[in-house]
């Protein structure tokens, strides 16, 4: 059994709320993981050639095609993204929509599997958690559990974090807000979350051990998804 954690934003590995939230998740599970973080990858949305229908292999030539066989290896997944603009930041989103190769008649690649969501906001973070746990249901994987929090917004060492009125630290603390450890949201030292981080990593690694029924799973999230569909029409 082997999870893939994929960290969805751009910043560097030490300073991102999400690289370090969705490490945290990974470690809990107590199971084999790789992390691979998306910063510096190129990877462009789905065009919609529909070059994949036949074969289920998308043809765009980017840094998804390596990721794909990493993807179709993993049993689970724990995904991280960022809050841009109250929404998935885009090169996660863009990763995920080229999931659409696996949307054609494919049956053994991703149904059924399970994973985590991991959103991170410089205010809030279940936006982007919920945008990946649609994403995860569209292709019959079940999130067992989302994970969202605040990291530390670019605000707070841009220089103009204390003045600037529409930054994170003034939303937050309003007029004299003052840029010190204590109001810089650092993930590691958010207790609620690295709980809750730790117990969605335990409660993945334990589904996987107890005979994971995939199928069962499958037919749960087809439903769930049909569900979801009728209060579209
Ligand atoms: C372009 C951009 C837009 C953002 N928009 C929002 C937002 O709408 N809401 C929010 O809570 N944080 C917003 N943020 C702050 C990030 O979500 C925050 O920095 C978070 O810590 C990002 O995760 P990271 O630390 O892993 O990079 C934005 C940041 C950027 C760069």
């Amino acid at each position: 059994m082997k999870i893939l954690g994929i960290s969805g934003s751009p910043r560097n590995e030490s300073t991102s709320g999400v690289y370090r939230t969705v490490k945290t998740v990974l470690e809990a599970t107590g199971m084999q993981y790789e992390l691979v973080s998306l910063r510096g990858k190129t990877i462009s949305g789905c065009i919609a050639c529909l070059g994949c229908a036949n074969d289920n292999v998308c043809k765009v030539k980017d840094d998804m095609q390596a990721l794909r066989e990493k993807i179709v290896g993993a049993d689970a997944y724990v995904v991280g993204g960022a809050n841009y603009y109250s929404s998935l930041n885009s090169i996660t989103s863009a990763f995920f929509e080229r999931w659409f190769q696996f949307r054609h008649r494919e049956e053994n690649t991703l149904w059924g599997k399970l994973a985590v969501a991991v959103g991170i906001g410089g205010t809030a973070g279940s936006a982007p958690a919920d945008v990946i746990e649609r994403y995860f249901l569209y292709n019959f994987v079940e999130t067992v559990a989302k994970v969202a929090g605040r990291g530390a917004a670019s605000c707070y060492t841009c220089g103009y974090g204390e003045t600037c009125k529409v930054g994170a630290p003034y939303f937050l603390y309003g007029e004299g807000v003052r840029i010190t450890p204590e109001t810089t949201p650092d993930v590691m030292k958010d207790q609620g979350l690295m709980t809750a981080a730790m117990e969605a990593g335990r409660l993945l690694g334990n589904r996987l051990r107890d005979k994971h029924d995939r199928n069962a799973v499958t037919a749960r999230m087809q439903a769930r998804l049909m569900e979801a569909f009728k209060g579209a029409v």
